[in-house]
């Protein structure tokens, strides 16, 4: 079986997804989670009914606290907390890309690309797949594509980072993060800091605290707490920025209320739940590393720092990853092909989200050696 984008309709895809009937592993969910007290929070919000009213359009103002300690920031920071950090994502481009030209790394996630494209902004990919930038986008990564595609550096109005990456999992330090910060000073850029999976990552750098007039980082809870389906995420950056960007938020009435709730009992229990997920996660891509590397397959970044990888078959010419990732679909296991992250590369790759139960993993392993035995011929 040959697979688009997904591998089945949408709505069967869900429905398989909803039922539990597929292994899912291709979302960058978390199906770990949520913590015990993220759970009861909900449940106690939901029995209180504290939906009956609107919500603060802002953000409750102890979750905007919350989160903008949990930056680490100190002075006169402000975080807009948005129906994932998708919406964020969208104010931003609103705000600073509508019409103009944003460099995007790539792999990258494609559907923020999309966004960029229907509010007319010019998309300009920085290709990352390489050992040269050690899979990153690094400045160096984004001046040779500045250099080499013959893109105005007059014209730059965004650097768009998602740290880690998805898919790779690779990871940007505080040095490296503050080297893209100075070449968006020198195109007189905005940098927008997607750190949607800065919970995995050793390193924690924070864009906003480096040039506070054009940077901001975008958080969200959906991925380390197992939180997905509830959308909520922040944009964190200096007050008045926050404020130019809240005018572009589409939702005018605040964000779910049960999703807020949720999101404070997170930030009340990330010291004990990180450090445990974190053990779990680390447990499964080592799993993944002894039953899936073989000849010609490898894991480009590894440890990941993020909650997915990247498998590399590309070494394999005649391997496909809509192939692989439909031998794997008939087999009940969801992953993503590479095309969904980098039309570029996608042909040579697939990526497995890890932050799923352990069977789920060991099922994940066998079901895809099977598939590459067969592509093969071994
Ligand atoms: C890089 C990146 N940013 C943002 C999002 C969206 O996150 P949310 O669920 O908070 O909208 C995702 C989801 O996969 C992502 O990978």
């Amino acid at each position: 079986m040959t697979v688009d984008w997904i591998p089945d309709s949408p709505d069967e895809l869900f429905r398989k997804i909803k039922e539990g009937e597929i292994v899912e592993m291709g979302q960058n969910t978390n199906r770990l989670g949520p913590p015990e007290e993220v759970r009861e929070a909900v449940i106690r919000a939901a029995e209180e009914a504290r939906y009956n009213v609107y919500a603060n359009p802002k953000g409750d103002a102890e979750l905007r606290r919350g989160v903008v300690e949990y930056f680490g920031l100190d002075g006169d920071f402000e975080a807009l907390i948005t129906s994932g950090a998708i919406e964020g994502i969208h104010a931003v481009i609103r705000a600073f890309a509508c019409n103009g030209t944003v460099l995007t790394p790539d792999p990258g996630y494609k559907t923020i690309d999309g966004m960029m494209i229907t509010e007319g902004a010019y998309v300009h990919e920085v290709d990352t797949y390489s050992e040269e930038y050690g899979y990153k986008m690094t400045a160096d990564a984004v001046q040779d594509a500045l250099d080499s595609d013959g893109v105005d550096p007059d014209d730059v109005d965004m650097i768009f980072v998602i740290n880690p990456s998805n898919p790779l999992g690779s990871a940007l330090d505080e040095g490296e993060v503050r080297a893209l910060v100075e070449l968006a000073q020198d195109l007189d850029a905005v940098l927008v800091h997607d750190c949607t999976y800065r919970d995995f990552a050793d390193s924690k750098p924070v864009a906003c605290e480096m040039d506070p007039e054009r940077c901001v980082d975008v958080y969200s809870f959906s991925k380390t707490y197992g939180l997905a389906g509830m959308r909520v995420g922040a944009v964190v950056g200096e007050r008045k920025l926050i404020e130019s960007i809240a005018e572009y938020k589409v939702g005018k009435l605040g964000i779910n209320v049960l999703a807020q709730e949720a999101a404070l009992a997170a930030l009340r229990c990330r010291e004990s739940w990180i450090p445990k997920l974190r053990r779990e996660l680390d447990r499964n891509q080592k799993i993944i590393r002894r039953e899936c590397v073989r000849d010609g397959v490898r894991i480009p970044v590894f440890p990941s720092q993020a909650n997915c990888l990247v498998i590399d078959f590309s070494e394999h010419e005649h391997v496909d990853s809509k192939d692989v990732v439909g031998a794997l679909y008939e087999r009940g296991v969801f992953v993503r092909t590479g095309y969904y992250t980098s039309p570029r590369h996608g042909r040579g790759f697939i990526r497995v989200a890890f932050s799923v139960p352990r069977e789920d993993v060991e099922y994940f392993c066998s079901a895809f050696n099977e598939v590459m035995d067969e592509l093969l011929g071994g």
